[in-house]
């Protein structure tokens, strides 16, 4: 695998580091990082043993790969005038959150080809799902060093970018929403007269076990769910519940807001 340089060494960068180091499909000296004030990438390098690159043209001395990994906000003008031409000729993978291929391309260029991720936050265990898209179809190469990378925060899968901003609100913000809701059962719980330890136990492993039994069946969740409804039993009257406060309208209003949203951010930035 090609030598990779990360711009910005947070979250998401040291997810991505991990996951590399973890799959074995890259060394250490062949990643390199430089962050803003020097001390994430410091500690990043310190506990992962890649490099540290103290300026731009260090940074990208070696790397054939560009990851950006700031936030949003940091594509700035300033940004595009160092990064533009040390980038000339290189595969540039952006995981900003809202920023679409023009205005990456906009900002790179000179760029091989730039590919716009969507990562999300379970990404952190490895556990994540990461859809992406390309401005130009990728070479074989690319592609493999793409998949290779994406891999290493979980699954992978590649999109139209018009698929994007219902993507953010499914898998972006998913997890919020999920989130959200175990929330709720747990505070539930507790009403129902649980301790709250007990009650975050029950929450935690029956929805860890629900989404296993769902990925591993690869059965709809509506049969999964029918599966543990008797007539006129205990999950046939909480469903009742849900289906009269119409449960699936709220989660549709949910999701449409959330994409909505991400449209409107791409447009403001
Ligand atoms: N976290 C998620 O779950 C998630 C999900 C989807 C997408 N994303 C995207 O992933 C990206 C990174 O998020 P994160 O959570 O990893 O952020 P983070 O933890 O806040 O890390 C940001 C990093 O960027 C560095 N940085 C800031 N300005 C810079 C500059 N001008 N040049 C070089 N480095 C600079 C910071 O350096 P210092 O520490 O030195 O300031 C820090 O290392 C974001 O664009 C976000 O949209 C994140």
């Amino acid at each position: 695998m090609n030598n990779i340089a990360f711009l910005g060494a947070g979250n998401m960068a040291s997810a991505i580091v991990d996951g590399l180091l973890r799959t074995g499909v890259i060394a250490a000296e062949n990643l390199t990082c430089l962050s803003a004030s020097g001390q994430s990438a410091a500690q990043l390098s310190a506990r992962t043993g890649i490099r540290h690159a103290v300026t731009p043209n260090e940074l990208l001395e070696h790397g054939d790969v560009l990851v950006v990994a700031f936030k949003p906000k940091h594509l700035t003008a300033a940004t595009a005038a160092i990064y533009a031409p040390l980038t000339a000729g290189k595969l540039v993978i952006s995981l900003l959150a809202g920023k679409t291929l023009a205005q990456l391309h906009a900002v790179f260029p000179q760029a091989r080809n730039i590919v716009r991720t969507m990562p999300n936050t379970p990404a952190r265990i490895g556990a994540g799902v990461t859809a992406w898209c390309s401005r130009q179809p990728l070479t074989t190469d690319d592609r493999a060093m793409v998949c290779s990378l994406l891999e290493a925060l979980g699954t992978q899968l590649e999109v139209a970018e018009t698929q994007m901003d219902a993507i953010t609100a499914i898998s972006g913000s998913g997890p919020g929403f999920f989130f959200e809701y175990a929330a709720a059962v747990r505070e539930a719980a507790v009403t129902a007269g649980l301790s709250a330890d007990v009650a975050h136990t029950l929450t935690v492993q029956t929805l860890l076990g629900s989404a296993r039994l769902l990925a591993q069946t690869g059965t709809d969740p509506e049969t999964l769910r029918d599966q543990v409804t008797s007539p006129n039993g205990t999950t046939h009257a909480g469903l009742g519940v849900l289906a009269r406060a119409d449960f699936r309208a709220l989660v549709r209003k949910t999701v449409l807001a959330a994409r909505d949203r991400a449209g409107e951010i791409s447009r403001e930035s």
